[in-house]
């Protein structure tokens, strides 16, 4: 094959597989995306895409010529040189990632010895390679490389992270698979960087864990700046001009959230205990977490008293702007504790389903945060949505019963708000 014409089979059409398939065709590649899920596969076929991502659409629209979707695994692995599994990891019952349908992909290739890499882009625990090497061996693929090349795209972004990362990161247990893998992301300008399978696995876990740790620092220290007087915006920003430490996944908020930064720390932490290490610094991290997210009940309970029969307006519940993702979302969250407090849940979204999240069973939705904050009695900046700097907050704070603000993004400027007449409160800031 020509070089930028490779056969390319992709498991898996969620958001990993989606834009992985749409970029390697964008590349160039003639890709067959399959997925056990016919409703999703019938969805991409007619030429809709199931999921929000920026780009993503047009990218698929304007690659079908080489781009499909199947529910059938020999069409999918017809001439394929390439394998990628894109399949979910969700955590266990025991918080370690449950590999089941990793290991339903790599059961479904026996037979496919054509194939010069099985590539895992799946967020694994250290050593699934080496598991992976011994079931593909056994599935007769002896000859088939194992690669591990984890993902570093950020949703709301993931294809222009695909196309422009900081790295790309290529595990082998075969030179040549690794360099195949290599030569299929051509005209992607990054640094290749290629080391051991095992190593690749943990650089993922490893990269995921300082970015959370980094946030749970600067929620600790918007604490402290609470206690203290100091201003956390100040601090932080003045604390990232050090081109040692930088300026990014500073801000203080409501905690994080999102398919991977809770799953991944949580199996880091499991990947510890399991090798019969306690991981002091990660452990404190996601307590850290947590507690924030305790803590906005706790400062509206400050104000409000007792939260019984109080109607509490939530303001954006997707786990972070520019997605439709509910995930571990510190909205559900809080939607749940409140309910547990009694009050009645209102929300508000101009992307996220809240159908798909349990605790909102009990939450009525709203199609405007204004129509949300009418005769509320307390309001929350969950998630930083733009639209939110352009509620008319003069009206708003007129139209709710008390005008009780927790901003738990530090997205609105405090002197306005309490100029407008809110009792307004954020993180780390006086
Ligand atoms: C994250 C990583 O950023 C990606 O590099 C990684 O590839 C991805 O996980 C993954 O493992 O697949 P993502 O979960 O899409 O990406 O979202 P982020 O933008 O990283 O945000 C995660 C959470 O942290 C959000 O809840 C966000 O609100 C919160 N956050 C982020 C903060 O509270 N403060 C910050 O400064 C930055």
């Amino acid at each position: 094959a020509d070089r930028q014409d490779r056969r390319v089979a992709v498991f898996g059409a969620g958001y990993i597989g989606l834009v992985t398939g749409a970029c390697l065709a964008e590349l160039g590649h003639r890709v067959v995306v399959r997925d056990i899920d016919p409703g999703k596969v019938r969805t991409l076929q007619a030429g809709d895409v199931p999921i929000y991502e920026p780009g993503l659409g047009d990218m698929i629209a304007r690659n079908k010529e080489r781009l499909r979707f199947t529910l059938d695994i020999g069409e999918a692995l017809e001439g394929a040189e390439v394998a990628y599994v894109c399949v979910d990891t969700p955590p266990s019952v025991s918080g370690d990632a449950d590999l089941s349908r990793v290991w339903s992909v790599v059961r479904s290739l026996a037979g496919a010895a054509h194939l010069r890499a099985v590539v895992v882009k799946s967020t694994v625990p250290v050593g699934t390679g080496a598991r992976a090497r011994a079931a593909l061996d056994e599935a007769g693929l002896t000859g088939t490389g194992y690669v591990s090349n984890p993902e570093f795209t950020a949703e709301g972004r993931a294809v222009s992270d695909f196309m422009h990362p900081d790295r790309i990161v290529i595990g082998a247990d075969d030179p040549a698979a690794g360099a195949l893998v290599a030569e299929l992301h051509e005209g992607i300008d990054a640094p290749v960087v290629t080391m051991d399978v095992r190593s690749a696995e943990m650089v993922k876990l490893a990269a995921n864990a300082l970015l959370a740790t980094r946030i749970s620092f600067a929620n600790e220290i918007a604490t402290l700046c609470e206690n203290t007087g100091a201003d956390v915006t100040e601090v932080l920003g003045a604390v990232g001009l050090d081109h040692r430490l930088g300026p990014h996944f500073l801000r203080p908020g409501i905690g994080w959230g999102g398919s991977c930064f809770p799953k991944d720390s949580e199996a880091l932490r499991q990947l510890a205990s399991n090798t019969g290490f306690h991981p002091m610094l990660l452990s404190a991290v996601i307590d850290v977490n947590n507690i924030q997210k305790r803590r906005a009940i706790q400062r509206l309970k400050d104000v409000l008293g007792d939260l019984a029969g109080r109607e509490i307006a939530l303001l954006g519940m997707a786990f972070k702007p520019g997605t439709d993702d509910m995930r571990e979302a510190p909205s559900t969250v809080l939607a749940s504790r409140l309910a547990a407090e009694g009050a009645h849940v209102r929300c508000w979204d101009p992307l996220a389903r809240h159908d798909k999240a349990e605790p909102w069973l009990s939450a009525t939705r709203y199609a405007s945060p204004e129509e949300a904050m009418g005769g509320a009695d307390a309001a929350v900046v969950v998630t930083e949505w733009p639209q939110l700097k352009d509620v008319d907050w003069t009206r708003a704070a007129t139209a709710m019963r008390q005008p009780v603000l927790f901003d738990g993004r530090n997205l609105l400027d405090p002197v306005r708000m309490r100029e407008l007449g809110f009792t307004y409160m954020s993180v780390g800031r006086p």
